[in-house]
């Protein structure tokens, strides 16, 4: 899949059906992870295969009760292990703990996509809870969990009820920060106007951005 369209396309998915994962192909999806950019190389992040049902619904459990977590076949819980960013970074090694897993985990969210996979970034969890049931020792973090299956719905399909981003128009500075004055005929909005009708009023356009 190309790789905007695999970003456009990926979404949060929440339900999912009944139907195994090949092992390779979660091998392959966490190969994509690990080609992730990190701090000074560290590659910080571990991950974690879990399948066995029982242990995935208390997963699902220590994820305050993120229920629908249990249809997927497969929960990846992703960890840190931090010594060397600490040791090379200090303070600021924090940051980059957190900043890797995240480049990771977004890549595993791409990749899951381009299988034809569904997946979420899972963040909200007990973390002793986790900690225990999985045996995570008290020096490795614990990032995400990440439950990956095969969709039972199409999420694009649903999302056209709803817009699902902020405009890029909105959230673009040139050159000063809260600056959006400068040459923005190239965004989505405008070339949308232009379909609509090829004389845009680009001083119309303009007044929407100060807003
Ligand atoms: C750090 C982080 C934590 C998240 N935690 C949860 C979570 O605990 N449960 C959940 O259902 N979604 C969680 N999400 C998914 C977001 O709700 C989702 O990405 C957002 O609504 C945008 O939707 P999309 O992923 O379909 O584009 C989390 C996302 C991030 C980045």
């Amino acid at each position: 899949m190309d790789t905007i369209k695999a970003i456009k396309e990926r979404r949060s998915i929440r339900r999912y059906l009944d139907k195994e994962i090949k092992l390779e192909i979660v091998s392959e999806i966490l190969e994509a992870g690990s080609y992730a950019p990190s701090s000074g190389n560290v590659q910080n992040w571990r991950f974690l295969i879990v399948k066995d049902k029982k242990k995935r619904e208390e997963i699902a459990d220590a994820c305050l009760g993120q229920t629908w977590m249990n249809q997927a076949p497969i929960h990846i819980v992703v960890c840190g292990d931090n010594k060397a960013v600490s040791s090379m970074y200090k303070k600021k090694g924090e940051k980059y703990i957190i900043q890797n897993c995240a480049a990771a985990i977004q890549n595993i969210l791409l990749a899951a996509c381009d299988k034809g996979l569904g997946s979420c970034w899972v963040g909200v969890f007990n973390e002793d809870k986790l900690r225990t049931l999985l045996g995570i020792p008290e020096n490795i973090s614990i990032e995400a969990v990440i439950p990956l299956g095969y969709p039972a719905y199409k999420p694009i399909a649903e999302d056209k009820k709803h817009r699902r981003r902020h405009r890029i128009e909105f959230l673009t500075f040139f050159e000063k920060y809260n600056e959006r004055e400068l040459d923005f005929s190239v965004w989505p909005l405008v070339k949308q106007y232009k379909k609509l009708d090829e004389k845009v009023n680009l001083g119309k356009i303009r007044k929407l951005f100060k807003k």
